[in-house]
C-alpha cells in the first residue's frame, strides 16, 4: 500500500526546490554589450529567465517559463517581443500575454545594472 501512495503524495505535493528559494542572481554580462532588440536566456534557481534589451534600449527580465504548458520562451528580434514556440503564444516587452493560449502574463523581474554586473530579482 505505501508503494503505491508514495509517490502519488510526492505527485500532489512536490518538494521544496532551489527555484522558489533564489531570490536574485547576478549574471556575469555588461550591460553595454548587450544589443538592443535582443533577448537572452539565463538560469534562476532552477528555472530559465529572459532578460531583454528592448528596441529603445531598457533591460526589462522575466521568468522565461510559459505561462501555458510551461516551455521556454525565447526572444523573437523580427518581431521585437517574446515568443513561445509550443503553441505560437506571443507576450510584450512588458511580459503581458498578447496572442495565444496562455492565460497570464509572465512573471517579471526587476533589473539592477552594475559594474560588469547584471543583477536579477524577484519581488522588487
Ligand atoms: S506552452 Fe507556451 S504557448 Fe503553450
Amino acid at each position: 500500500m505505501l508503494a503505491v501512495l508514495y509517490p502519488v503524495v510526492r505527485y500532489v505535493i512536490p518538494p521544496a526546490s532551489a527555484e522558489s528559494a533564489a531570490r536574485s542572481v547576478a549574471l556575469d554580462l555588461a550591460a553595454d554589450e548587450i544589443e538592443p532588440n535582443t533577448g537572452q536566456i539565463f538560469r534562476f534557481g532552477t528555472a530559465p529567465g529572459i532578460l531583454v534589451r528592448t528596441p529603445a534600449g531598457e533591460l526589462r527580465a522575466f521568468s522565461a517559463v510559459c505561462t501555458h504548458l510551461a516551455c521556454t520562451v525565447q526572444y523573437r528580434p523580427d518581431l521585437s517581443h517574446i515568443w513561445c514556440a509550443c503553441h505560437n503564444g506571443h507576450f510584450d516587452l512588458n511580459g503581458i500575454n498578447i496572442a495565444g493560449p496562455h492565460p497570464r502574463p509572465l512573471d517579471s523581474y526587476s533589473v539592477k545594472v552594475g559594474d560588469r554586473r547584471i543583477v536579477v530579482s524577484k519581488g522588487d
